[in-house]
């Protein structure tokens, strides 16, 4: 937080574009739209009851080096009130024109997106030079929570289901289509287990921050490597070209980790990982859990191999292996699936439903601060979100 931020309660309640004002032009003005307004000092910082749109922002979710995700609602005529997630970056960084395009990009390509396993994004903007966007709430939890109350590798069948889900996510992705009708090529590049989440009845890709496109205003980075170490497929950590397969490869990387309960490849630093990814063979999952089913252990294996080319060549080819793997296997029923993702994540939901109706309580009542310090939800502090490189 800022500590030169103006008092908030002196803040007008809605933080409309101030009129145009001379300031110096960034170097990369040409990727800044065209009818946004300049950044400068006028921006200040967000905090829980700060306004912004027609979004009143309830909690914070997540927080990172870059931005932050927020618990808000939308409010209209009539009561209308709905829960909504809004991501922001951060003040000190708007004038970050790589940082801006690639905010704008996210934005643009996910709002393509139409998927029941897709985070749906509903609304962009930005106000007093604040850029923002407005998503779906998703009432869950990362993937990643699935193993910090319990390292045990969780029901085969269940994996399987969840990686199916997720599979038909990124195949949405990849298979959008610019406003002409052409393929964008799209690769999400950040598939890992923070970037899914999960809850009842709920799995959805997130987050499109890095992914590539035809048409994004970055994408022609040359020697950039984006993404978390442990999912990066060979092609990635090398700056080769990226394609579907890429993203075929970390949802293999995935798979392995919630089948065994363990990273595929992992490393006391991204260094040794990398190294591990280019040129080792992840353990054998069966040698961790000795009853996993072949067919599983050979989706893995066909889904992170090395070479794209022998990967599968869809999201949907891996999605269809891994239904063809359930049919046959004793059914799991959606309750099931339900209540081992609800066990898993134990109070993760719970405590941030919590967090955020107590806001919502102080607020009307009067009772709390009306605009608080950010406060971190405790169960989601553990959670990384420093991107790789
Ligand atoms: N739509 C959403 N609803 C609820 N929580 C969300 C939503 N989107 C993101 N989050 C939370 O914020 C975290 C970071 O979001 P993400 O989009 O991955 O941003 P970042 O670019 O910081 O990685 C997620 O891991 C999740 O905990
Ligand atoms: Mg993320």
């Amino acid at each position: 937080m800022g500590k030169s931020s103006p008092d908030p309660s002196t803040q007008p309640s809605d933080l409309r574009p101030p009129p145009a004002r001379g300031f110096t032009k960034p170097a990369f003005d040409s990727l800044r739209p065209q009818s946004f307004p300049p950044a400068d000092e006028r921006i200040s910082d967000l905090v829980v009851g700060s306004v912004v749109g027609r979004y009143e922002l309830l909690a914070i979710v997540a927080a990172g080096g870059m931005g932050r995700v927020w618990a808000a609602r939308a409010s209209g005529q009539h009561g209308f009130s709905r829960f909504v997630a809004m991501k922001t970056i951060l003040p000190s960084l708007v004038h970050n024109e790589e940082l801006r395009a690639r905010f704008f990009d996210e934005a643009t390509l996910a709002a393509k997106i139409h998927h029941p396993n897709v985070c749906q994004i509903l609304d962009l903007g930005d106000s007093d030079g604040l850029p923002w966007m407005v998503l779906e709430w998703i009432d869950g939890a990362p993937l990643s929570e699935l193993y910090t109350s319990d390292p045990t590798p969780i029901d085969a069948r269940a994996a399987a289901r969840i990686m199916s889900q997720v599979c038909a996510g990124l195949h949405a992705a990849h298979e959008v289509c610019g406003d002409d009708g052409e393929p964008l090529g799209a690769v999400h590049r950040d598939v890992s287990p923070q970037n899914i989440m999960v809850g009842e009845g709920i799995v959805k890709v997130t987050d499109f921050g890095i992914a590539k496109a035809i048409g994004r205003s970055l994408t022609t980075q040359a020697g950039q490597v984006r993404g978390k170490a442990p999912y990066l497929a060979p092609e990635q950590l090398t700056a080769q070209p990226v394609d579907r397969r890429t993203d075929v490869y970390a949802a293999g990387a995935l798979l392995y980790e919630l089948l065994t309960g363990r990273r595929a490849y992992d490393g006391e630093t991204d260094a040794i990982i990398l190294m591990k990814v280019m040129n080792d063979l992840p353990q054998k999952p069966e040698e961790l859990v000795p009853q996993l089913p072949v067919p599983l252990r050979a989706i893995v294996a066909r889904a992170m191999s090395k070479r794209p080319a022998d990967r599968y060549p869809s999201a949907q080819a891996m999605q269809r292996a891994l239904d063809e793997w359930l049919v046959q296997a004793s059914p799991l029923s959606d309750s099931a699936l339900t209540r081992i993702i609800v066990d898993r994540l134990g109070t993760a939901i719970f405590d941030r439903r919590e967090q955020i109706k107590r806001t919502m309580t102080d607020r009307a009542s009067g009772n709390g601060p009306a605009r608080s310090p950010i406060e971190l939800i405790p169960t989601m502090s553990s959670l990384e979100f420093q991107p790789w490189i």
